[in-house]
């Protein structure tokens, strides 16, 4: 699902990547840990081409994506959900107006895009707020609508920024078993956090970004 062949990335004169090599089979549940300002975004950033890598390669089920034009993009956004750690709502439409946006910009029918986007909003306990416009919410309900517009349509890979930075315990806890159940179902899931309680909440495979480069990657707690 994820292939990436000594991956380079700098700022100006900061070296944040330093040749990056992994590989990440469809289907995985991987967690993306390190302290503040390892990368973990600019990581998440090159794999949906917000970034393009200094040098080295980027695979992203079978295509090359740091070598993609912009026209190309979107149909590869398509194949992915993106939770950024901004979450980036659109401040103009509404709660359910924001995820129904992406059920029918992949073609869904306005009716059962408002089916699906009411599930996921009651999944994610926010049926309530689905008439409120993103600047009345507060942080942890604008990061559930984020999970919800990044989950709803099912995509193959679920690449989440800090998902739970915004969420108490119990919250969190639901959120990683969504993200769980739609691993399950087949998606591979790839969730970069610093929260060590959320490193634990699940035995998965954990890459730790340091200096630039991943200094361990295996089951957590080592
Ligand atoms: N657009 C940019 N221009 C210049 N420097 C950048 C840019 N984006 C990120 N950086 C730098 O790259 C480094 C890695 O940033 P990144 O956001 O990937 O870290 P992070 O691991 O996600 O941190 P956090 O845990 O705080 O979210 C930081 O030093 C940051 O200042
Ligand atoms: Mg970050």
């Amino acid at each position: 699902m994820i292939r990436l062949r000594d991956l380079h990335k700098t700022y100006d004169s900061r070296h944040v990547l330093r040749g990056l090599s992994l590989h990440v089979e469809p289907g995985e549940f991987v967690f993306l840990t390190g302290p503040s300002g390892a990368g973990k975004s600019t990581f998440l950033k090159l794999l949906y081409a917000a970034e393009r890598p200094s040098s080295g390669e980027v695979w992203v089920n079978g295509r090359r994506v740091d070598r993609m034009s912009r026209k190309e993009l979107p149909t590869l956004r398509r194949t992915m959900g993106v939770i950024f750690q901004d979450f980036k709502l659109l401040r103009r439409k509404t709660v359910l107006e924001n995820i129904t946006f992406v059920l029918r910009f992949h073609g869904l029918g306005q009716k059962e895009a408002h089916r699906r986007a009411y599930l996921t909003l009651k999944r994610l306990g926010l049926q309530h707020r689905q008439a409120a416009f993103p600047d009345a919410l507060s942080g942890g309900e604008q990061q559930r609508v984020a999970i919800a517009r990044a989950v709803v349509y099912q995509p193959r890979l679920i690449l989440a920024d800090e998902p739970t930075g915004n969420l108490d315990a119990e919250l969190a806890a639901e959120l990683m078993s969504l993200l769980c159940e739609i691993n399950y179902q087949g998606a591979t899931v790839v969730v970069a956090t610093h929260d060590q309680g959320l490193l634990e909440s699940i035995p998965a495979r954990t890459l730790v970004l340091h200096h630039g480069t991943i200094q361990y990657d295996g089951n957590w707690p080592p």
